[in-house]
């Protein structure tokens, strides 16, 4: 007995068959939980989107997220187990992001897989975002074997981290963004183009219809070989919305003005364009240097089809990215890490605690 409740399982006792995870996550905006079985194949991925509460303050507001997950997670969880068809005593283990996020938000998942690991005797395993991130490539459908070394770009709206991986589990760190994360950008760009949240889908497709050079903006300067600096881009835009005269907030007498004599489209595609030159730029070169067999694409922003194609032109070795519904932050990808932690043995006590800015790699 563990604090009253009688568990269903021992913590060591080996099941059968194959190794079922049910993955947590709530390390920001999104509610989620999903159970994979051997790292690779998803019984189910449900992800419950604050998008809609937080678009009205055009980014992710902490305090609402925290209660948004409270609300969400007990429904989320239950409907990942029902739709994956499993009872409790078909799982191995529970895997659950502890960081890097928002703490608020980090604690709702930690919490739950706490008290559902202590009362039904499963083993809790916590687990790195980032990491998470990469392994949502496991879950490729029909994807060959992977050979180390690959290097993976991690690119989201709270990262950008270049990082090799030799092995699983094994990192090191080659550059990351020295301000702004890329996601960020296309978040704070979209916002002075009032293109809504995110910024990114909303960016990508406005940039259908623009001309990538018709704005040259100054590629950054950053020290460090696979650095990233993306806050000079924003000011840049900002500093060609303004050209165009003060915001128009839109009274109900007036209609707003500004928009459509923004160039709008053509800042949005020399804006993107500026992007993912720096990002193809320096993992391809990381790759070459590092001498990766494979470049790895996760986060939010690999969702870009623009960032994959040029990467896929450029990289000179096989790159791969997510199925678009494992870009964005999902519980997929943590119960395929966690598949990968648990057979390595990681195994976390009660105590585990979340940690807001934990790093995969020095
Ligand atoms: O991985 P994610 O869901 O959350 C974090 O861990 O941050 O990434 C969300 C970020 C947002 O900044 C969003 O604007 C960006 O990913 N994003 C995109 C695209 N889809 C999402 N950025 C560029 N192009 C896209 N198609
Ligand atoms: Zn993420």
């Amino acid at each position: 007995m563990i604090g009253g409740v009688e568990p269903e399982r021992s913590d060591g006792a080996k099941r059968a068959g194959p190794i079922r995870i049910l993955g947590i996550e709530t390390s920001c905006d999104e509610t989620a939980a999903a159970v994979v079985e051997n790292g690779r194949t998803i019984l189910s991925n449900v992800i419950a989107s604050q998008v809609e509460l937080h678009a009205r303050y055009g980014g992710v507001f902490p305090e609402v997220a925290s209660r948004a997950h409270i609300e969400a997670i007990v429904p989320t969880i239950t409907r990942a187990m029902n739709e994956a068809h499993v009872g409790w005593s078909d799982l191995d283990a529970i895997a659950v992001t502890r960081g890097p996020g928002l703490a608020g938000s980090l604690l709702v998942g930690v919490n739950a897989a706490k008290g559902l690991a202590l009362g039904r005797g499963l083993p809790l395993i916590g687990i790195n975002h980032l990491e998470a991130h990469i392994y949502s490539l496991w879950l490729v459908e029909g994807a060959p074997e992977v050979r180390f070394p690959v290097l993976c770009l991690i690119v989201s709206g709270g990262h950008t981290e270049l990082i090799l991986m030799t092995d699983h589990g094994q990192y090191r760190r080659l550059g990351g963004t020295v301000d702004d994360a890329a996601g960020e950008a296309f978040d704070k760009v979209a916002r002075l183009l009032r293109l809504g949240y995110p910024g990114g889908p909303a960016i990508e497709q406005a940039a259908q219809w623009g001309n990538p050079k018709a704005f040259h903006f100054t590629r950054a300067r950053v020290e460090g070989d696979f650095n990233f600096s993306f806050s000079g881009l924003k000011t840049a835009v900002l500093r060609e919305v303004q050209r165009y005269g003060p915001a128009d907030t839109g009274s109900a007498e007036r209609a707003p003005t500004r928009p459509s004599e923004l160039p709008v489209a053509d800042l949005a595609a020399s804006f993107q364009a500026a992007v993912v030159e720096a990002l193809v730029e320096k993992t391809a070169a990381a790759a070459e240097a590092y001498q990766a067999t494979e470049i790895f694409l996760a986060g939010g922003v690999s969702a870009n089809k623009a960032l994959r194609a040029a990467m896929s032109q450029r990289a000179g070795r096989p790159v791969r990215y997510p199925p678009l519904i494992l870009c964005t932050d999902n519980a997929a990808m943590v119960a395929a890490c966690g598949t990968f932690r648990f057979q390595a043995g990681q195994r976390d006590g009660w105590d585990l605690d979340v940690v807001a800015n934990l790093k995969l790699a020095a």
